[in-house]
C-alpha cells in the first residue's frame, strides 16, 4: 500500500500520480490535500509518515511546491528515510542504496512524464541487502 500526501503546490501532480497508480492497479491511499487551497505541507508530511512507521502502509510519496519542506518534515520521524527526486537515477540509487521508505517531488520542478517515471522506478526497485548500505542506515538510525 502506498501512502500519498501533498499540499496544494503538489496537488496537481498527485493527481497525476494517482491516475498512474489506479491504471496500474497499484494500492494506495490519499492522506490529503484536497485542493488547491493552501495548506501547511507539514501536516501531510506527519500523516504519511506515521502511515509508514505504523505499518499500515509499505511506501510513500510527498509532494509539495519543491518536494524540499515536506521532504525535511517528513525525515523528522524516527524511521523515515525520505528523497527527494526528480531523475529516474536518483530514485534508483536511494532504493538501492538507502532502502527509502517515502520518495518526495516538487510539483512545480517536475512535468507528470517524468514523475511518473521517478515514481514507476522508486516502486520497483528493490534494497540491495548490501553489507555496507545496511551498516550505513543503521548509522542513521542510531
Ligand atoms: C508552498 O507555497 C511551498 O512553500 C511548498 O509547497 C514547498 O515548496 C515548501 O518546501
Amino acid at each position: 500500500m502506498i501512502a500519498l500526501g501533498s499540499d496544494h503546490g503538489g496537488y496537481e501532480l498527485k493527481k497525476e500520480i494517482i491516475n498512474y497508480l489506479e491504471e496500474n492497479n497499484i494500492a494506495y491511499k490519499d492522506f490529503g490535500c484536497d485542493s488547491m487551497e493552501s495548506v501547511d505541507y507539514p501536516v501531510y508530511a506527519r500523516r504519511v509518515a506515521n502511515a509508514i512507521v505504523d505499518g499500515e502502509c509499505d511506501k510513500g510519496i510527498l509532494i509539495c511546491g519543491t518536494g524540499i519542506g515536506i521532504s525535511i518534515a517528513a525525515n523528522k520521524v524516527k524511521g523515515i528515510r525520505a528523497a527527494l527526486c526528480h531523475d529516474v537515477f536518483s530514485a534508483e540509487a536511494t532504493r538501492l542504496h538507502n532502502d527509502t521508505n517515502i520518495l518526495a517531488m516538487g510539483g512545480r520542478v517536475v512535468g507528470p512524464g517524468l514523475a511518473i517515471k521517478i515514481v514507476d522506478t522508486f516502486i520497483n526497485t528493490e534494497f540491495s541487502n548490501d553489507e555496507r548500505h545496511i551498516r550505513r542506515i543503521n548509522q542513521i538510525e542510531e
